[in-house]
């Protein structure tokens, strides 16, 4: 969406995957306090996201949404002050149907409305999910919400949740500044890999405001492990997807903070030439992606779908440089630097990555990864 916003993927927090329906002012408090103190913000997290469950069951007698002044005691606007305060925006959610998914009124037929609420009370981001949507199409109903955001002159970064339907990356870069590709993610690497094989697809959709969204980060939740986790946000980087935590941050483990803040592989997902990396090879489980950066370096994702170590290789041609005796290889997890005449390749743990940033020669970049896009698009 042409708004200046989402120029590179969003980044910040929302609560759902970690906390469900039980969001609060406090919750959201604490989080924007840590992410202000334990590096998340400096690493480039932003917003600060309100998911379901944040109103009242019924609207005011103006037809206004009301914030549960049990779970929000000062309201969105002073959860928005305290947010701001920090340096850091304030999401919110709502849903283009008659009610959100936990069933708390809907925006359908009411979007001027709430998007002037949602200005006023400075809102930077909306999440707009898609239930009970009495089939009205997709594209009207997330257009509505467009305009009426775009009403109200605030800059309001546009999250479409319409869970992939309506093959909304056809359309969803003229409505949204980012759109899910898939219904929802869960904490396994099963969830994660199912994911990261629809959205991988996708990548001639995405660009500068307007990104394929594979869903909020499980970094830290439920059964992923360190290497999992690790895994999941080399892809999502690689993928130029929204980098959104959804662990719980204030007692985030060590481990945790260390991936989500790992500031090499946010400058893949951030890089300002706002490619999202494609597959260049894949065979039995062992996958070669590539995504071309600013400036001419490309970064290469090694990923180990498998349950067993395995050694994972290309080739500087494959990813699209040439011209160099030499290549300059950086490791973007151990940080360690080392050269290639040409051959990249690596042991990779079980559901490991390794992710590499590859200088030198120039980039042929264009041609060899539209080619590659296409293989990748046919799995
Ligand atoms: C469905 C969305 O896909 C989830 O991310 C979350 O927002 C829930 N709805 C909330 O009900």
């Amino acid at each position: 969406l042409d708004n200046g916003l989402a120029l590179t993927p969003q980044m910040g927090f929302n609560d759902w995957n970690a906390y469900g329906c039980d969001v609060s002012e406090s919750l959201i408090k604490s989080t924007a306090q840590a992410m202000h103190t334990n590096g998340m913000q400096a690493a480039g997290y932003e917003y600060v996201n309100i998911d379901d469950c944040w109103m009242t069951h019924s609207r005011d007698s103006a037809g206004r949404l009301v914030p549960d002044p049990a779970k929000f005691p000062d309201g969105i606007k002073g959860t928005a002050d305290y947010v701001h305060s920090l340096g850091l925006k304030l999401g919110i959610y709502e849903d283009a149907g008659t009610a959100t998914c936990a069933g708390y009124p809907g925006s359908l037929g009411h979007e001027t409305t709430d998007a002037q609420t949602f200005a006023s009370w400075g809102v930077d981001y909306l999440k707009y999910d898609n239930c009970n949507n009495n089939g009205v199409p997709a594209q009207t109903r997330y257009t509505a919400m467009r305009d009426a955001l775009a009403a109200t002159s605030r800059p309001i970064l546009y999250s479409l949740c319409n869970w992939g339907q309506d093959n909304v990356w056809t359309w969803g870069a003229n409505v949204g500044n980012s759109w899910r590709t898939t219904g929802d993610i869960s904490a396994n690497f099963a969830s994660m890999l199912s994911i990261f094989h629809s959205n991988v697809g996708l990548a001639s959709y995405a660009g500068p405001g307007h990104w394929n969204d594979p869903d909020m980060l499980e970094v830290g939740n439920g059964s992923m492990t360190a290497t999992e986790s690790r895994s999941h946000f080399s892809l999502w980087a690689e993928m130029a997807a929204p980098l959104i935590a959804g662990t719980n941050i204030p007692q985030a483990s060590a481990d945790t903070l260390a991936t989500l803040t790992n500031s090499r592989v946010i400058a893949v997902d951030q890089d300002p030439l706002g490619k999202q990396g494609t597959l260049v090879s894949s065979a039995g489980g062992l996958d070669v992606l590539a995504k071309p950066l600013a400036g001419g370096d490309v970064s290469v994702v090694l990923f180990n779908e498998t349950g067993s170590t395995a050694t994972i290789s290309t080739t500087a041609a494959a990813i699209g440089k040439t011209g160099a005796s030499s290549y300059a290889l950086t490791d973007l997890w151990s940080g360690a630097t080392s050269s290639t005449s040409g051959t990249i390749s690596a042991s990779v743990p079980a559901h490991g990555t390794v992710m590499y940033r590859v200088a030198g020669g120039t980039s042929g970049g264009t041609d060899v990864t539209g080619e590659l896009r296409a293989v990748g698009a046919d799995k």
